[in-house]
């Protein structure tokens, strides 16, 4: 079979994306508008979006902030804390702009944000949460010093959400970007109102990319890396085309001087890149056929809003990363294989492949 050159699918949406706000999120949000039509907006801001005003107010500085002319939808997410009631539940499935709640565990988030400290403290939200059927996002991670860190997301499944799919059948899940062989097992084992998220960073690198001729503190993000066993079989799985697993970038801008830090911060910047990135990942596994599938569909039909109809291209063909991505006055990202190359590439809107 002859090597494919190009690839049109359906426009793509990220059911994972951190925006920021202000100068970061302007800077950032024309690098998802490129190839997503929609993307599921994490709420851990610096204070967390935690009430339906709040990511309506939100949601309408991200639409501000579209460069002139550009079409994307931001989905809402709201952060869950202990506080969350029923109540705050039902406006939110009112809203029509919430679609999901998301659960950090407690020490997870980033100092100054609560998380949730006793899962049980949520059960009457949650169980509000299934009665209408708001969807539940969850970092699955344990915070507990005495586990490992390479641990702490298998530890989560058993622990916590286990027993929480088990009282809660009818509660729509989401593991978000899952790193481990057991969180497959697990999203593939439990029925299908529970699916997952898959980022491009889990599925093409292994821990050893944090030590790669020294420190590398852009590749240090949560989950952090795992082992290469999980590492394929993340890949595996993502590419399937079991509709369990959708893409979710965690696409997540930090400044270069917080992450090339003596305490570097959390989080892999991909947006730049990430379709493209995918379609790596996708030819690795021999499965670009079922790219479309992962990107553009079986996020859609979980939660149970319509498939784009407009598409993009890609085509074969080296392009240079950027080593900087310019941040206003307030300074710069490092994107994900900064100075690197990439081995796909998006066709402009409308153009035809060479
Ligand atoms: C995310 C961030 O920077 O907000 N970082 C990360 O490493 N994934 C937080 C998160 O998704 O848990
Ligand atoms: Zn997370
Ligand atoms: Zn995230």
């Amino acid at each position: 079979m002859a090597t494919r050159q190009t690839l049109t699918l359906a426009k793509p949406d990220d059911w994972h994306l951190h925006l920021r706000d202000g100068e970061v999120m302007a800077a950032v949000l024309p690098q998802t508008t490129r190839c997503f039509a929609r993307a599921m907006v994490m709420p851990n801001l610096h204070p967390p979006i935690a009430t339906v005003e709040q990511a309506v107010a939100y949601r309408g500085r991200i639409l501000a902030a579209l460069p002139p002319g550009v079409r994307f939808t931001p989905l809402m997410a709201l952060y869950l804390s202990d506080a969350f009631d029923a109540a705050q539940v039902a406006q939110a499935s009112r809203s029509g702009c919430v679609h999901g709640v998301k659960l950090y565990p407690k020490g997870i988030a980033t100092a100054g944000q609560p998380g949730v400290s006793a899962i049980e403290r949520c059960y009457p939200a949650l169980a509000a949460m299934e009665e209408h059927d708001l969807p539940l996002l969850v970092h699955g991670e344990v915070t507990s010093t005495l586990v490992d860190i390479f641990d702490r997301e298998r530890t989560f499944l058993d622990e916590t959400l286990a027993p929480l799919v088990a009282r809660f059948p009818r509660l729509r899940i989401v593991l978000e970007h899952i790193s481990t062989t057991e969180a497959v097992r697990f999203v593939e084992q439990a029925p299908p109102n529970v699916a997952a998220t898959v980022t491009v960073h889990h599925m093409l690198m292994n821990r050893n990319s944090l030590f790669e001729g020294g420190i590398r503190p852009h590749h240090y993000c949560i989950p952090v890396l795992k082992r290469e066993s999980h590492r394929a079989e993340v890949l595996r799985a993502a590419t399937s085309g079991n509709p369990k697993f959708f893409l979710g970038t965690d696409s997540a801008p930090h400044l270069r001087h917080t992450k090339e830090n003596a305490c570097g911060c959390a989080g892999a910047f991909t947006a730049h890149a990430a379709i493209e990135l995918y379609a790596e990942a996708f030819e690795m596994a021999g499965a670009l056929d079922r790219l479309e599938g992962f990107a553009s569909h079986h996020g859609a039909d979980f939660y149970r809003l319509p498939r784009n109809t407009e598409t993009i291209t890609l085509e074969r063909g080296q392009w240079p990363v950027a080593e900087r991505i310019a941040v206003g006055e307030a300074g710069e990202i490092v994107p994900l294989r900064a100075g690197g190359t990439v081995a796909w590439r998006l066709c402009a809107a409308g153009a035809q492949p060479a």
